[in-house]
């Protein structure tokens, strides 16, 4: 099926915006997951264009600048949608980000019901449809994306009857017992069927949202998913699994500048057989001992029994053990488990001292949505939790977790993929979970162990992974332990099943699966007709 021309909407674009006034604007591509899994749609198809929020503050520039930023942006096919700045805080930060994304993560205890920011995300997807009228024409398709946009098909609907149009939610769809508790449901569930194809990541949360569905608004779907709207058409519901551009990540990981990034990091962890750091740990643990000695003081009479510096130095004597690396990337979210998963590597550190001076955990967490209350505080407790492991078991030339909280540019990002031993991906609740799929595509089917939760998306296609409970410790301090002992040979068995799986489900292809799809229910609805 032949999609004529496509309208993608988004609450992001695809593309955001750096510099200032004075020194001239220019965009720069977005890496998030959305960006990569329909951009390459995007650029290829070249009368395809992406309407979404410019992402900046409107009070902040004037006209001129305005139309230059709007230029620069229509260069790149996109439409900027500017908002003031009590309109982000309503629709953006407040309702999207404050109410649905926690309640949607199953999170219904941090949700805000608040009428005013309501209120605001009635009026921005309404702003959306308007921007939206002028630009659509007979023939045309319109994808929408994601919880920010839950009214916008129906307010196309209205305008556009005929309109072949789909909407796909990114994150998970909660049980209807969670969801039945936003005082709006009935009014998002109208929004969103509006659309003819709803797509979800996995069967379950396509459950859901029919559950949903049959309970507050009483319409029951067929045994293909499709919801009866009036009398001449239907919302189908499905499930359509997002995947990663494989060659991109693959071919990233290869770069001369990712590959510089997972040197350094391998040197710096003692994982590189260079020894420098084993060396230099045996000759200051020495020095350490033979300070002590000569001393004879105070602190000799319990550092035989308690300083690890010196069993260290017994143990590197005796034996060479290749150090490992355990990695992670995310952004700074409560919903992705980073205090659990931090909860669990101090254990291991204390369970399994062997590991001391051994393991060093990267820790990439990237700062988000720093304007809702939430996210300050988890930051703190993360900063927090990282503190008092790096402070209870750091030695002196080791530091169990080297923290970077800030966002990193796709290949560096990719080096500290392919330097990972081992990946925690351990989310409380997560739709799909791309970053599992990434970390895997930069190991390409080699050696590199995941540790997954149960709680996201990917788990039901990787299912070779360590899958763990996010919520247990006890359990991710173990799996962390199996990952980090694994032979090459059997991390190799899981991963090259694994590989098979990510490499056949690409972006590309989820985006063509779901526009096929729409073609077909489209065509179907308009026979029916
Ligand atoms: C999730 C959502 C996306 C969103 C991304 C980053 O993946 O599904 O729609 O763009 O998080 O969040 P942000 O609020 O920075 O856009």
């Amino acid at each position: 099926v032949v999609v004529s021309r496509l309208i993608i909407v988004s609450n992001r674009l695809p593309v955001s915006l750096d510099g200032d006034a004075e020194r001239g604007f220019s965009l720069r591509q977005n890496v998030g997951g959305l960006a990569t899994a329909i951009g390459p749609y995007h650029k290829v198809h070249r009368d395809c264009l992406w309407v979404g929020w410019s992402g900046i503050d409107l009070d902040k520039y004037d006209a001129e600048q305005i139309r230059s930023i709007r230029e620069a942006y229509a260069r790149r096919r996109c439409v900027p949608l500017f908002l003031a700045h009590d309109e982000v805080a309503g629709y953006y930060s407040g309702f999207s980000n404050d109410t649905l994304w926690p309640l949607f993560h199953d999170f219904s205890h941090e949700a805000v019901f608040e009428p005013s920011t309501w209120g605001m995300y009635q009026h921005v997807n309404r702003l959306f449809a308007q921007a939206l009228e002028p630009l659509v024409h007979e023939g045309d398709t319109v994808w929408i994306q994601d919880y920010h946009l839950m009214l916008l098909p129906q307010m196309l609907r209205e305008r556009f009857p005929r309109l072949p149009m789909g909407w796909f939610l990114h994150v998970p769809f909660p049980s209807p017992e969670i969801y039945r508790s936003l005082p709006w449901n009935r009014e998002l569930l109208d929004g969103v069927l509006g659309a003819d194809l709803i797509g979800f990541h996995t069967v379950d949360y396509a459950r859901n949202f029919l559950s949903s569905v049959e309970l507050l608004l009483h319409i029951r779907a067929d045994d293909e998913g499709r919801i009866p709207m009036t009398t001449d058409r239907y919302a189908t519901v499905d499930a359509f699994p997002i995947g990663i551009d494989y060659d991109l990540y693959k071919r990233t990981a290869r770069s001369t500048l990712a590959k510089a990034m997972k040197r350094g990091i391998e040197e710096v962890s003692g994982k590189r057989p260079g020894r420098r750091y084993a060396t230099s740990l045996t000759a200051e643990s020495n020095a350490v001992a033979e300070a002590i000695t000569k001393e004879g003081t105070w602190w000799s009479h319990y550092a035989h029994e308690e300083l690890p510096e010196l069993t260290l130095a017994r143990s590197a004597a005796a034996e060479y053990k290749p150090n490992k690396v355990v990695v992670s990337v995310d952004r700074l979210d409560y919903t992705k488990g980073l205090p659990e998963r931090l909860k669990a590597f101090g254990r291991m550190l204390e369970k399994y001292p062997e590991w001391t001076g051994h393991v060093t955990y990267y820790l990439l967490a990237t700062p988000s949505r720093e304007n809702v209350d939430t996210y300050r505080h988890l930051k703190e407790q993360v900063d927090q939790l990282v503190g008092q492991i790096n402070g209870r078991f750091s030695l002196l030339s080791w530091t169990p977790i080297h923290y970077i909280t800030r966002s990193l540019p796709i290949k560096p990002v990719c080096g500290i993929y392919a330097a990972g031993d081992v990946a925690l991906v351990t989310p409380l609740r997560d739709g799909m979970n791309l970053v599992a799929k990434e970390y895997l595509a930069c190991h390409d089917g080699r050696d590199g162990s995941l540790v997954l939760s149960d709680m996201c998306g990917a788990a039901n296609e990787l299912t070779e992974a360590f899958i763990v409970n996010p919520y247990d410790t006890e359990a991710m301090c173990e799996a962390l332990h199996s990952a980090l002992e694994i032979s090459p040979a059997e991390s190799r068995r899981r991963n090259i099943a694994m590989q098979a799986r990510i490499k056949a489900r690409t972006a590309a292809q989820w985006s063509a699966t779901f526009l096929d799809a729409l073609g077909q229910v489209t065509n179907e609805g308009l026979a029916d007709r």
